[in-house]
């Protein structure tokens, strides 16, 4: 028991290469929690307005790291590396000029309508996006792929499936040398895909796709903290996403798509889709990769892989989890609201040292 407790992993700073912060209030309720984890995380593009411009991505940069500095963190604690909402309108110069700034680092496709502020996104990649496509290719600009159709004759939990055949096999033949990242991968059609490619492709994984399959949604009940999109899949999905995410491979890498709601905008008659994960991203990681029998791959998942993909240094920090219970709160503070962090009065078996 002692020696379990004194049990350490100590890991280059990890990287979150998928999250969302919001604005305003919400924003400042959560940084810190990222912050504590994560040098540096891939900031989504979907706010109302949506992250269009380069000039509206520096201004919400700005706002980042003002909410570092409000919640009572050094400056350098945390980097926002920010990215670009495309729509059908979005021209190559615009992407040139953002990719320049140096701080704007990839471009996000939501197809239109398929999750949380996606109204403005594409409706037809490959007739729509093709000025920016090919900038992007040209200059090494990753695009960032929700990858989902929206056609409702598709049933949801093909989704992703589909995706692939339609839009990003076309995509990919068309823009050969064109880095994508596959977001939030959730099934095993998307594993193969992505092993088996040719070319600069990669994807993320996150925490509560590795560790819950689609039960986790209707135990006991209507659950709708487990409700995200791409929705949980089937234990076979979840097997294969695991068996990705500890392979060792560079193309898996860590992206919590932690996606803060207020609570009333969950438990309602149409709950908003997203997990919250910022709060308790390692500890869920770890226990998954422990679970797995492969903690010894973790660190390339959440601190290598990604700086690699991207073209970006390796941090210098580090990151000690504790093999100590950590109970995950009923609720934390969001503005004048609440949230309810995914796994709510679970315990964990890892928990992050304060150092
Ligand atoms: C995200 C959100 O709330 O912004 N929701 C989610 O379920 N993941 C959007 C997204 O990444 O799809
Ligand atoms: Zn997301």
């Amino acid at each position: 028991m002692s020696e379990l407790i004194s049990q350490t992993l100590t890991l280059i700073r990890p990287d979150d290469w998928h999250l969302h912060l919001r604005d305003g209030a919400t924003l400042q309720s959560v940084i810190a929690h990222t912050a504590r984890q994560f040098q540096r995380a891939i900031i989504m593009p979907n706010l109302q307005p949506p992250v269009t411009t380069g000039e509206r991505a520096l201004e919400y940069r700005e706002r980042i790291l003002d909410a570092v500095l409000k919640a009572g963190l050094p400056a350098d604690a945390f980097t926002p590396l920010m990215t670009l909402y495309l729509t059908d309108n979005t021209s190559a110069e615009e992407i040139r000029g953002a990719y320049a700034t140096g701080v704007i680092h990839a471009v996000k496709l939501y197809p239109a309508g398929a999750t949380t502020n996606s109204d403005a996104g594409v409706t037809d990649l490959l007739g729509r996006c093709g000025d920016a496509l090919e900038a992007m290719q040209d200059i090494g600009m990753p695009l960032l792929v929700h990858g989902e159709v929206t056609d409702p004759d598709v049933d949801l939990f093909d989704r992703e499936a589909v995706f692939i055949e339609r839009v990003m096999i076309p995509l990919r033949q068309r823009y050969p040398a064109l880095k994508v990242v596959f977001e939030h991968l959730t099934t095993k059609e998307g594993v193969d895909y992505v092993s088996q490619a040719d070319g600069p492709i990669a994807a993320t994984l996150t925490a509560h796709h590795l560790l819950y399959n689609r039960n986790a949604i209707f135990q006991g009940g209507l659950r709708p903290h487990w409700y995200c999109l791409p929705v949980l899949k089937r234990e076979v999905h979840r097997q294969a996403l695991l068996e990705a995410a500890t392979s060792g491979s560079p193309r898996f890498f860590l992206g919590t798509d932690s996606a803060p709601h207020a609570r009333g905008r969950k438990e309602h008659a149409c709950g908003c889709a997203g997990c919250y994960t910022a709060l308790h991203a390692m500890e869920l990681y770890a226990t998954a990769f422990e679970r797995a029998g492969r903690l010894d791959k973790l660190e390339a998942f959440a601190s290598l892989n990604g700086p690699a993909f991207y073209g970006l240094p390796v941090n210098s920090g580090t990151l000690t989890l504790e093999k100590r219970p950590f109970t995950i709160p009923e609720t934390v503070p969001m503005g004048d609201d609440e949230l309810v962090p995914l796994a709510a009065g679970e315990a964990l078996e890892w928990s992050v040292r304060e150092d």
